[in-house]
């Protein structure tokens, strides 16, 4: 199935089942598939749910949630389905480019069946609507460019849990930068946790340059484990157990890599440039600086 391209430039898109059967999609602009192929609904569960710990807003405390790269919906779906009894008081925020990801996920009727009634109902009202509004729980899921469309967000919003999941940094470095990420990073409200499968040293480098501290994110059932399978980052600190549901501390290995090359940032000063401009800036960077290599750290670590 290929949707066909529209405006918002992100190509072709091209159905991509995955290992636990849930529904993806591959695009062809950005040569990538929406998640990884053990399963879209399990790495949304792992690296976006387990982690969040979402037992802490059992209490009354209500819960603010920001969603950049929305896509068709999973990691804010399974965050929507595993909120505890009785359900915190939920103010929800998207950032998606494209709309054709939920429309598409949603004329899957496999898609459609793997959500409870109230959360396909919220997908469904986004979809149509971009918001939904009940009682206790809101969202508004705001098109366009994630850089433009998160300063249109009241500037004193703060969020409990802050879901990155964009395309990888070498394919959309744009919502990766320096400058876009001290953005999230200033928008964490005490004790929130900001999550993101991307283990890359410039995102970690610039994430703890924002004032936060990193740990490294477990995989995901069914997922060929690596050295690392994401990152979630809490405000320096804050107390947090060094290893809990999700996650364990940076090894020595990943403490080292944030001193090679592969820290050097992605910038983007005036949160304007295209990908191939920030690319560019970054080459260039890594070209003159005195960091070491990234292949003698692999090399030291194989
Ligand atoms: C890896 S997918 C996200 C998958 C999604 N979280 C899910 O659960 O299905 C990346 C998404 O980023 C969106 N995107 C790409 N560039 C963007 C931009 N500049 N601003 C906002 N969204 C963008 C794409 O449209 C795509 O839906």
């Amino acid at each position: 199935m290929t949707l066909p391209d529209c405006a918002s430039d992100l190509g072709p898109l091209h159905a991509y089942p995955t290992a636990d059967g849930s529904f993806s999609l591959q695009s062809e602009r950005f040569g990538e598939a929406f998640h990884n192929s053990a399963g879209a609904r399990n790495e949304a569960v792992a690296k976006f749910a387990v982690p969040a710990q979402l037992e802490r807003f059992g209490n009354g405390t209500p819960l603010r949630v920001l969603d950049v790269c929305v896509g068709l919906g999973y990691n804010s779906a399974v965050l929507l389905e595993a909120l505890p009894s009785p359900a915190p008081e939920l103010l929800w925020w998207g950032l998606e480019l494209d709309r054709r990801p939920l429309e598409l996920a949603l004329t899957q009727l496999d898609f459609r069946n793997s959500w409870s009634p109230p959360v396909l109902q919220i997908l469904q009202q986004l979809r149509a609507h971009g918001r939904w509004h009940h009682t206790r729980s809101s969202g508004e899921l705001l098109w366009g460019d994630a850089r433009r469309m998160l300063q249109t967000i009241p500037e004193q919003q703060r969020f409990d849990l802050i879901l990155q999941d964009a395309f990888s940094p070498q394919r959309c470095p744009e919502l990766w930068t320096e400058e876009f990420l001290a953005g999230l990073a200033a928008r964490l409200a005490p004790g929130g946790r900001l999550l993101t499968y991307s283990r890359s040293a410039a995102v970690r480098a610039s994430l703890r340059r924002s004032g936060l501290m990193l740990l490294s994110l477990l995989p995901a059932p069914g997922e060929r484990p690596g050295w690392s399978s994401g990152t979630m980052a809490v405000r320096a600190g804050e107390p947090i157990p060094a290893a809990g549901p999700g996650w364990r501390a940076l090894s020595t290995m990943e403490e080292e890599h944030l001193h090679t090359r592969a820290a050097v940032p992605f910038r983007d000063p005036n949160g304007t440039d295209d990908s191939a401009a920030i690319l560019r800036r970054r080459g260039a960077e890594q070209a003159s600086c005195e960091l070491e290599a990234t292949n003698s750290w692999q090399r030291r670590w194989r």
